[in-house]
């Protein structure tokens, strides 16, 4: 703010501050001391008003509403560039300065807890029961909103409870999943091999690698379907559709884990289109040590049986 602009709110409202001290002071002198049955001599509709002195808890109202005004005034930003003493804040109060100041505060009193923790391993964290009960908070504010209070996913949000995994189920991979988000390219087809073949390595795909029945109706010729997958999504899923980590290409053997369903109809849109799931990165946004505990508390969820043989 301008000095100009600064000195004159200041002025208007010291002034106004000024004038309404003398309004309620000058208008309670002229006033008679004790009630009385006497009007003012008006009336309006047959309504007349006395000439009684304002109440006194009233008149005390008023200077009490002024001198809260002063003293917020004294504390608080208000008066143009005036910061206020509120005590605590050396740059003056603001919702920023006040925000900043809770952080810190937590940051002291979680700060050695995230310590311990990175100090641990992943696998290690998984095993303990506080940072087991802070990761699912965190996953609760941060991650529930696309895979599920539960963690069990849904159409397009993968499972990250049930031991499959596109990208790696290594306790650092998953932490980098987290940290640095995932994007996946699995390419369209339908331009590059047409309709026919689609529907033939769909149904290859969905009854010889992933086992599922095929219904008495089924499009597509799955010995066909064969040589397409041979030719064209080996070098992504492995011979056996086996899956790619290192790509995030899924495993083609195991239906239940699939994140864009397993009806035929499906697989053809999948394959026909292409599909494009983004992980977002986490790390920036969340710290590394909050990304530390979420990994072990995302770990922690498909490993829950080698903690129990242990206790
Ligand atoms: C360039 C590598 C690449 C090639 C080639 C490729 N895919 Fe994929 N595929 C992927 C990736 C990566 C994903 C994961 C996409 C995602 O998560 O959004 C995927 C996903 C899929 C899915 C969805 C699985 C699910 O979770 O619902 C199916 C089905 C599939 N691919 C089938 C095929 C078939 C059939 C071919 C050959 C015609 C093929 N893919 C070729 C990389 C590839
Ligand atoms: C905006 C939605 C969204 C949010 C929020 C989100 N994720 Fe994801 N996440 C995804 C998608 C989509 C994928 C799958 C990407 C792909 O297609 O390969 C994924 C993949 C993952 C994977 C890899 C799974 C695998 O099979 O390899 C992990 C681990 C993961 N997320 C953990 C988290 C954690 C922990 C959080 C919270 C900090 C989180 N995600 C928040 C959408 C989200």
């Amino acid at each position: 703010m301008s000095m100009f602009w600064s000195g004159y709110i200041t002025l208007l409202t010291i002034g106004t501050f000024v004038a309404l001290f003398w309004l309620v002071f000058a208008t309670r002198r002229g006033q008679r001391p004790d009630t009385t049955e006497q009007t003012l001599g008006h009336a309006f509709d047959g309504i007349e008003e006395y000439d009684n002195p304002l109440p006194k808890w009233w008149f005390l109202l008023f200077v009490g509403t002024l001198v809260f005004g002063i003293a917020y005034l004294i504390f608080y930003p208000g008066l143009g560039s005036w910061k206020g003493v509120m005590p605590g804040y050396q740059d003056g109060w603001t919702q920023t300065h006040q925000w900043q100041r809770e952080m810190n505060a937590a940051n002291a009193k979680f700060g050695p807890i995230f310590a311990r923790f990175s100090a641990m391993s992943v696998e290690q964290v998984a095993q303990d029961p506080e940072a087991l009960k802070m990761g699912g908070r965190l996953f609760a504010n941060h991650c529930a909103i696309c895979h599920g209070s539960d963690a069990k996913g849904s159409q397009g949000f993968p499972n990250l409870t049930d031991g499959e995994w596109r990208w790696g189920g290594e306790a650092e991979t998953i932490k980098a999943s987290i940290q640095h988000g995932r994007i996946a390219a699995m390419p369209a087809w339908l331009e590059v091999i047409g309709e026919e073949r689609v529907k033939n390595v769909a149904a290859y795909v969905r009854h010889d690698l992933a086992g599922l029945t095929p219904p008495a109706d089924l499009q597509g010729d799955r010995e066909a379907g064969a040589q397409v997958y041979a030719s064209t999504c080996v070098a992504c899923h492995g011979a056996n559709g086996e899956g790619m980590a290192m790509l995030g290409a899924p495993s083609l053997t195991q239906p239940a884990a699939w994140i864009y369903g397993s009806s035929l109809t499906q697989l053809q849109q999948t394959i026909r289109h292409g599909r494009n799931g983004q992980m977002p990165a986490q790390e920036e946004y969340l710290g590394a040590d909050k990304v530390h505990i979420l990994a072990a508390y995302v770990y922690s969820l498909s490993h829950k049986e080698p903690q129990l043989a242990q206790q």
